[in-house]
């Protein structure tokens, strides 16, 4: 494990405390045993506090090369840092040969996937992306309406995903000079697009704004909130559009931890889904909104006591790491046809194979260059994908000036 934040505590280390007890078993590929065995961490500080409570040691590296030592030591890296350091981890592991599970967004360029591509497909593992919200229920339902053709042809859209200000100004603030909460979480919403109403169109265009001056300066390079723009055309050429608006701001006595919702208008009908509020109230006199939210999800990652005594915590969040280990375990010890075959079936899954994160890289490739543009006074760039001049190509507002980001075909 490199990295060992919050999504540690809220998804991988629930999945590693019940794999280690209950083992993870499958017909396919019998009873397989995943530990967790060593962790790579800035300063293992909170490794050192997690070994205390672990079911079982594990090795706490830390160090400008703890990343490469972990790699040379384990059979999976599952890579959890923040969102601009997990191309070297995530290369250390693939150059040595190990299946990688990174947390979304994977990287932050085209040029970066290419490389962890190539050593993948080099040294025959997997290299794979969280996106949890694509296990989401509603979202599952959302894309079985898509593929059961009940929904027809999408059109437009707005996603938004609010989280509050102690995420920017208290958990974050190690990390977040230079940053915005787009890369951060509208990479979910891209997914859920791109995978749901995909792969038959094609990204076209994709603009971006946002607003500073509360976590940083006015005109600084630290963003408050984003709002982006991606369009895509139909096979049959008309065009999609979606608004993806984020922000780290909200107050923290908002009702809920995170606010998400999402909107998608097709031909024949619409999808709307309020994320936070599924249908759950709660008040606790003194402690709501503060300990306990007044519209909380269970559904992500809950910690229930379950009707016969035990303790648990789950949801889509512990699921889709399950599911990886899962496909490791296929590859490597399934019973049935040969190594590469596996390997094969489980590089198609569209849903996380890096080979399939070439838009979701591309979109956000595309804002990081878009507001470093206006950070330097230059607001309004608009990126082209697959047009004449390269892949991904940034138009500034107002000038024949361009920058090709990425020459060859998105
Ligand atoms: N899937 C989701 O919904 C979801 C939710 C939260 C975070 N995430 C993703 O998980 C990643 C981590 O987020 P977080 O919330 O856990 O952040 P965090 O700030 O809570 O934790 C980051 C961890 O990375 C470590 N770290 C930082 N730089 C490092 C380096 N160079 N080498 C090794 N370790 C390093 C820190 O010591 C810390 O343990 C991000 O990519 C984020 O986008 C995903």
């Amino acid at each position: 494990m490199v990295g060992l934040g919050m999504i540690f505590d809220e998804t991988y280390r629930p999945f590693f405390e019940q794999v280690h007890r209950d083992g993870l078993f499958r017909r396919d590929f019998g009873l397989v045993e995943v530990d967790l065995a060593a962790v790579a961490t800035r300063t293992g500080s909170r490794a050192a506090k997690y070994l205390s409570l672990a079911p079982k040691p594990f090795a706490n590296l830390v160090g400008d090369d703890a990343a490469e030592r972990l790699a040379q030591s384990v059979d999976v890296v599952c890579v959890a840092t923040p969102d601009d350091r997990h191309f070297a981890p995530a290369k250390a592991a693939l150059a040595a040969g190990k299946h990688v599970l990174i947390e979304k967004p994977s990287v932050l360029s085209l040029a970066e996937l290419d490389e962890l591509q190539a050593l993948a497909e080099k040294h025959g593992v997997l290299a794979k992306v969280v996106y949890h919200k694509l296990l989401d229920p509603d979202h599952k339902k959302l894309r079985t309406h898509v593929v059961e053709g009940n929904l027809k042809h999408v059109n437009n859209g707005y996603c938004s995903l609010l989280e509050p200000k102690s995420i920017s100004m208290g958990q974050f603030a190690e990390w977040l000079s230079g940053r915005n909460p787009g890369t951060y979480v509208a990479c979910h919403y891209t997914k859920l697009i791109d995978f749901s109403f995909g792969p038959d169109w094609k990204l076209a265009r994709v603009g971006a704004t946002g607003q500073r001056g509360l976590v940083g300066k006015a005109d600084g390079s630290t963003w408050d909130s984003t709002q982006l723009q991606v369009t895509y055309t139909h096979p049959d050429g008309r065009e999609a559009v979606f608004d993806i608006h984020t922000s780290w701001v909200t107050p923290d006595n908002f009702p809920g931890y995170v606010d998400q919702e999402v909107q998608f208008r097709f031909d024949n009908g619409v999808w709307a889904a309020h994320q936070r509020k599924r249908g759950v109230e709660l008040t606790i006199e003194d402690r709501s909104p503060g300990e306990f939210k007044y519209t909380p999800n269970y559904h992500y990652n809950g910690t229930f006591v379950e009707p016969w005594g035990d303790r648990s915590q789950r949801g889509y969040g512990v699921e889709v790491i399950r599911r990886f280990f899962e496909e490791i375990a296929y590859v490597e010890h399934g019973a049935t046809g040969d190594r590469d075959a596996r390997l094969k079936a489980m590089r198609a899954l569209r849903y996380n194979d890096l080979s399939a994160d070439r838009n979701c890289v591309a979109i956000v490739q595309a804002l990081e260059a878009i507001l470093a543009e206006h950070a330097a006074g230059r607001p309004g760039s608009l990126a082209i994908v697959n047009g004449p001049h390269g892949g991904l190509v940034l138009e500034h507002a107002g000038s024949a000036d361009r920058c090709v980001l990425y020459a060859p075909a998105v």
